[in-house]
């Protein structure tokens, strides 16, 4: 069985590779297939934490480790997956109503998160049930 066509997939940011330091940029609306209406960032991980847990109605993402790296388990319903997020230069797009969760962080990783929406606690599904639930209402 396949993840839902097109529901995760790594995104691959340009990379101005320079003796002075790598620079990586994105673009809203073009390098990502959303326009960006938040960002935010996990940091001070304890090793050993495990975030996420949720899915969203609505909301897409791009995940990108920005320093360290960590583990993003995904479950679109049907099937799991697993992505290792170490290169700041490749982010992991996950579109809405796709459950996940991280762990495995190293320490003083830097997860990055490109979003879609503004935060609204509404668009998220926090039980595993409440997301297996809305999923059969959707036509898939
Ligand atoms: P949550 O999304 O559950 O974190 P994670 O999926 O990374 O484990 O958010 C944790 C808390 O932070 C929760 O109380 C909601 C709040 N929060 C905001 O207020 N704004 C935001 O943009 C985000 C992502 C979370």
């Amino acid at each position: 069985m396949m993840l839902r066509q097109g529901f995760v997939r790594e995104i691959e940011l340009p990379q101005i590779h320079d003796p002075r330091g790598d620079l990586t940029f994105v673009e809203g609306g073009n390098h990502i297939p959303f326009q960006i209406a938040r960002v935010y960032y996990l940091y001070n991980v304890p090793v050993g934490s495990e975030r996420g847990g949720h899915a969203h109605r609505e909301l897409e993402q791009i995940v990108f480790a920005l320093s360290g790296s960590f583990r993003m388990k995904i479950d679109d319903g049907t099937t799991r997956s697993e992505y290792w997020l170490r290169d700041p230069r490749k982010g992991l797009y996950i579109s809405k109503m796709v459950w996940r969760e991280m762990d495995a962080f190293s320490q003083g990783a830097v997860c990055m998160v490109l979003a879609s929406h503004r935060y609204d606690e509404g668009d998220y599904l926090r039980e595993y049930g409440d997301f297996v639930a809305a999923l059969g209402g959707e036509k898939r």
